[in-house]
């Protein structure tokens, strides 16, 4: 006898209604903060874990259903075989080594690398349409091996990037301000990491030009001052990892806000790390790197045009040529 006399065919799935599927690869503190805060942002209809550990796997799978009356409707499900994948709509992959005290991004690349040989064709091969969300450090290269490795076109592969550095930019400048970090139209692009640039010539907020809005006023602005903040994005990550061991909410932010754009075909406009070969003048081969780019249901769906001044984009360029050195090691 079912709980619910059925009227007609009703309980029949709709074949109408899209049926939304996310997983999630790596139940670490970034992969359970991407799942948690896909989870309140009601994104997905279906939500699955992946990790190489089942006892931390299951924990977490019970941890978030145990929230089900707090949250709205999603199917929690989680495996350590791929085949649970199946089909996703957004793969996103957070499994790999993670920094150290001290230790940079991009020192991590030869241990991930060995591991997205194993994470990426099993996930291609289960969701053929799938679009590809990297997260694992270090980020830029780790897309560039994603695509490679998925055999999939370059808009259905995308890596979070300096999506969070802009935040942290944004939040620093806002504080810097006293104004609301959502009013700060500010970005920064190329490698997620140390050879980040910021672009202070599109800086605005509510829509004001930052730096011509001080020009005209005549209020000096120090070029130190504005070094100092953009440093200050750069060491937050390892002021972060050596205060808690690892950072974890402002990129499950990040992530899911990256979800959303896609999943809900907003058409917004984030810096990612995209193939940014043939723009801003990086030429140098193929290349990922974050460039303020539009995000919707068919991936990165272009990159925007943001004017840069001939210093940002010749840092931009160097950006590109220090991903690019490590690249070439790798022999993919
Ligand atoms: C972050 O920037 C460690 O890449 C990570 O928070």
């Amino acid at each position: 006898q079912a709980f619910f006399k059925p009227i007609s065919n009703a309980a029949a799935p709709s074949l109408t209604k899209r049926h939304t599927k996310i997983s999630v690869i790596g139940a670490g503190n970034v992969g359970m903060a991407i799942a948690q805060t896909i989870l309140t942002q009601d994104l997905a209809d279906e939500l699955v874990l992946v990790d190489a550990k089942p006892d931390k796997l299951r924990g977490e799978m019970l941890d978030l259903q145990h929230a089900a009356a707090f949250l709205p409707r999603t199917k929690i499900v989680a495996d350590v075989d791929y085949a649970v994948t199946v089909r996703s709509d957004l793969c996103i992959v957070t499994a790999g080594a993670r920094q150290i005290v001290g230790e940079s991004r991009l020192n991590l690349l030869h241990r991930n690398v060995a591991l997205f040989r194993n994470i990426i064709p099993p996930l291609a091969m289960y969701s053929p349409e799938t679009i590809l969300m990297i997260v694992s450090n270090p980020v830029d290269i780790l897309t560039y091996v994603a695509w490679k490795l998925s055999g999939f076109p370059s808009n259905r592969v995308v890596g979070t990037g300096t999506n969070l550095d802009s935040s942290r930019f944004r939040f620093l400048i806002a504080d810097h301000l006293d104004v609301n970090a959502q009013d700060v139209q500010a970005y920064i692009v190329g490698e997620h990491g140390d050879s980040s640039v910021a672009l202070w010539s599109s800086i605005s907020v509510g829509g004001v030009p930052v730096l011509s809005f001080l020009e005209k006023q005549q209020i000096a602005y120090e070029k130190e001052t504005l070094e100092s903040i953009h440093k200050a994005v750069i060491d937050s990550a390892y002021e972060v990892i050596s205060l808690k061991g690892y950072t974890s909410w402002a990129i499950g932010y990040s992530a899911a806000a990256l979800a959303k754009s896609i999943l809900r075909d907003q058409r917004k406009i984030h810096p990612v790390s995209v193939l940014a070969k043939g723009f801003y003048g990086v030429d140098g081969g193929d290349v990922f790197l974050s460039l303020p780019a539009q995000l919707g249901r068919g991936g990165v769906l272009g990159v925007t045009n943001v004017h840069l001044t001939d210093e940002e984009e010749q840092r931009l360029r160097d950006s590109a040529n220090t991903i690019l050195d490590l690249q070439g090691q790798l022999g993919l």
